[in-house]
């Protein structure tokens, strides 16, 4: 065969695969979240961060792992984009794969463990969700979300900081609005205080309230809203739908209205709405859903938020203006931030 009838062959049967190589590397999508999660949890990931480039037999024998597994292992976590290397010189970490450290200061290993096992194996049950329009996570853990959460202090310790990991995003909210002359910021559900710890860094003369459930406001106790800000940041457990505390000029929700469907949502609004000072603002900060099938991210979330939480959905402006408009609010401002996250800013009406 010579060169030209080469390039031929190629050409057509890569023509002739491109839907079924496609749908192939989609029903392998798993192979991607496993291998990444299981390199994290064998402790594979940050044995390469501390020894640097070492043989893969090694390697292996650090690890206690089976030294022509973790051969194939690396040379798929390679092909992702996760280590560069091979078995005789090792493996080092890429850009991807220094994210899963677990002492990287941008760390996102939180969020491979949350994925990794609940959400995967929630996501196991998603035809569940289809039958029922109820949470699979449910079915899998027998309780809600937030109940497991409240009942498992180290999987909440561990979605709280995926939660912080999987919103670089933050760092950009103190230039999409003017915090400048805020009195007091009330972060409702505010997790870690995340959020408000880069508003606070960017606006030395704002004073905060970080608000959320019980034993999420113990576990904040080491977090910077709690150390570093302690003299501007007063930290509040309760109910947001009970009520939400009173006489801020601004009030934030970050990646909450997703998580409840529209009754609830009006619940917390309203309570917003009611606890604010006048002249306040509420800046929401969620994903929001466009016409087309371009924003995989938001599509992805709006069905993930079925799966885990049952009535939590992703929305259109459309939806956003029209929940704001029923509880007493206008829409100021749109901007947009990375991740298809947008920061949206309504005033009482
Ligand atoms: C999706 S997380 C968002 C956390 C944070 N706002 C962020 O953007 O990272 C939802 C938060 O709502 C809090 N939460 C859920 N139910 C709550 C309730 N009834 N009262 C107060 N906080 C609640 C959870 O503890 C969690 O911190």
């Amino acid at each position: 065969m010579d060169d030209q009838e080469e390039v031929d062959v190629t050409t057509r049967s890569a023509t002739e695969n491109t839907a079924g190589r496609q749908l192939i590397e989609l029903m392998a999508g798993f192979w991607k979240t496993q291998a990444v999660y299981v390199a994290t949890e064998l402790g594979i990931v940050d044995r390469i961060a501390a020894a640097g480039r070492t043989p893969t037999v090694d390697l292996a024998h650090r690890t206690g792992t089976d030294a022509d597994a973790l051969g194939r292992l690396l040379l798929f976590l390679g092909s992702l984009g996760v280590v560069d290397g091979d078995d005789t010189g090792g493996y080092a970490l890429t850009r991807v794969g220094e994210l899963l450290r677990t002492d990287a200061p941008d760390s996102m290993i939180d969020h491979v463990r949350i994925y990794g096992s609940h959400f995967y194996q929630a996501w196991d049950a998603l035809s569940h969700s289809l039958h029922t329009g109820r949470p699979a996570f449910t079915r899998v853990f027998g309780s809600d979300l937030f109940s497991y959460l409240h009942q498992n202090p180290d999987v909440s310790l561990t979605y709280e900081r995926a939660m912080t990991a999987s919103a670089p995003f933050f760092a950009e909210v103190p230039d999409a609005f003017d915090f400048s002359r805020a009195r007091r910021i009330v972060d409702v559900a505010g997790g870690h205080g995340a959020l408000l710890d880069e508003i606070l860094k960017a606006n030395p003369g704002a004073r905060a309230v970080l608000f959320d459930a019980p034993d999420v406001i113990e576990e904040t106790a080491n977090r910077p809203i709690a150390t570093v800000h302690a003299d501007r940041c007063e930290r509040i457990a309760g109910n947001l739908f009970d009520s939400v505390p009173a006489d801020g000029d601004v009030y934030l929700l970050s990646r909450i209205l997703h998580c409840f469907d529209d009754e609830t949502c009006h619940r917390i609004l309203t309570n917003c709405r009611r606890a604010m000072a006048p002249g306040a603002r509420l800046v929401i900060l969620e994903r929001i859903l466009t016409k087309g099938t371009g924003s995989s991210l938001t599509q992805g979330y709006n069905l993930h938020m079925l799966v885990v939480l049952g009535q939590g959905r992703e929305r259109d402006e459309t939806h956003y203006r029209a929940l704001l408009g029923k509880a007493g609010f206008a829409v100021e401002s749109l901007h947009r931030l990375p991740l298809e996250s947008h920061l949206l800013v309504a005033v009482p009406s």
